[in-house]
């Protein structure tokens, strides 16, 4: 994909991601959509409810930004917790499990290609790179 066709900048137009606009259109959890890129790093969005995988990503950070709702994501020894308009970034290697009594409205920030599931595909593996 180049930089002039991406779906959501289109070479010549000036029209915001509306974010709240791209989560309406998700009607399923824990299947990450790209709405933008930024070099080789993507912003996705995603719905997530309940508990997650342990895994970790041996070669990137990763960022989580909640829109919506409340987070826990665990570590083998310890847990952050956030609320809407918080962050947090996840180091490179570091075991995490995302964790959500209610539905949680969700942006990741990573480099494209990072399987959401770490380094091995399972049940929990999503589809990349699909643009909402
Ligand atoms: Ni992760």
């Amino acid at each position: 994909m180049t930089p002039t066709d991406r779906p959501n900048t289109p070479s010549g137009t000036y029209v915001p991601i509306n974010l709240a606009a791209k989560l309406a259109l998700i009607h399923d959890r824990w299947q990450p959509r790209v709405v933008a890129e930024m070099n080789d790093y993507q912003f996705k969005i995603v719905k997530i409810e309940g508990d997650f995988v342990w895994h970790d990503h041996p070669d990137t950070d990763e960022t989580f930004i909640v829109l919506e709702g409340e987070l826990r994501i665990d570590f083998r020894d310890g847990a952050v917790h956030l609320s809407q308009g918080e962050m947090f970034v996840v180091p490179k290697g570091k075991e995490h499990k995302p964790f959500a009594q209610k539905e949680v409205k969700l942006m990741l920030i990573e480099p494209r290609g990072v399987q959401n599931t770490g380094r091995e595909p399972n049940e929990r593996t999503a589809r990349n790179d699909v643009w909402i």
